[in-house]
């Protein structure tokens, strides 16, 4: 190959690059046949708040490809140990675990950076949060809030309590069962993604409305960590692992894309 025609090339290939660089950074909406309607009777908060026409797209500007940036410094010591955290003056009640695993592009790469948010009620099902009611009661040495960011492989890991279930202002008797809200933050605001874990053999899992909006049983499995005794810590901690896919087949369900793209 000669100089000219390596100069030839440099033009088009530069061109491809960029274009793939614009596509890795944009959000791709998502596969709506695969996730649940916006509107799910058994879920009776949907029926206000489902969109009664047709969706708009709109167009994706600097704000939305760009930032926040997070990293390691951002966080605080035990802000991925809820054990610790929330502390005052002895150690939380409840069954103490470890729940990790990866956050996972759609070819099963780990994805490093991205900010993991996670919120729970404690042992009792009592969340801290001045519009909580359950009469469980608060837990002075339990907050409930845990934020990691994934390492260069895409691992992630918290320990905790474990939460328990509890009820909810849907239809008569509806109960929740055990699960921890997880956040996702990629490389901007746009990219947020919430989703709950559950705990595999919950009975309250089948029987969830919540839960029953997952059209495919795949999708609910995916939502369901699993024990992992290579990772308990002996004498302390049971393990739960739980992997989350962001695109492709094994996605796992998030809640706060069915209103929106
Ligand atoms: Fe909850």
């Amino acid at each position: 190959m000669n100089e000219h025609s390596h100069l030839s090339w440099a033009g088009p290939l530069t061109d491809r690059r960029n274009a793939q660089e614009r596509y890795a950074r944009a959000y791709q909406p998502r596969e709506r046949h695969l996730h649940p309607a916006a509107d799910f009777p058994g879920y009776k908060s949907t029926i206000a708040r489902a969109p009664k026409q047709a969706l708009l797209s709109i167009p994706q500007t600097m704000s939305e490809l760009t930032g926040p940036v997070f990293g390691h410094n951002d966080l605080a010591p035990h802000d991925d140990d809820m054990i610790v955290n929330g502390q005052v003056d002895g150690e939380p009640i409840g069954e103490r675990i470890i729940v990790h695993g990866r956050v996972l592009d759609q070819n099963g790469r780990g994805l490093p950076n991205t900010l993991v948010e996670v919120w729970q009620a404690n042992a009792g099902g009592r969340y801290r949060h001045k519009l909580e009611d359950y009469l469980a009661p608060l837990d002075p040495n339990f907050g409930g809030c845990g934020r990691c960011v994934t390492d260069e492989d895409g691992n992630y890991h918290f320990r905790t309590i474990r939460p328990g279930a509890y009820p909810w202002r849907n239809y008569r008797n509806s109960w929740r069962p055990a699960h921890i809200h997880f956040s996702l933050f990629g490389p901007a605001f746009a990219t947020r993604l919430i989703t709950q874990m559950y705990f595999e053999g919950d009975p309250l899992i089948p029987i969830c409305p919540i839960v029953n909006a997952v059209p495919d049983k795949a999708g609910v499995d995916a939502m369901t960590a699993l024990l992992d005794t290579t990772a308990n810590t002996p004498h302390d901690c049971l393990a739960y692992r739980f992997d989350i896919v962001l695109r492709g087949p094994r996605q796992i369900f998030f809640e706060n894309r069915p209103e929106g793209l």
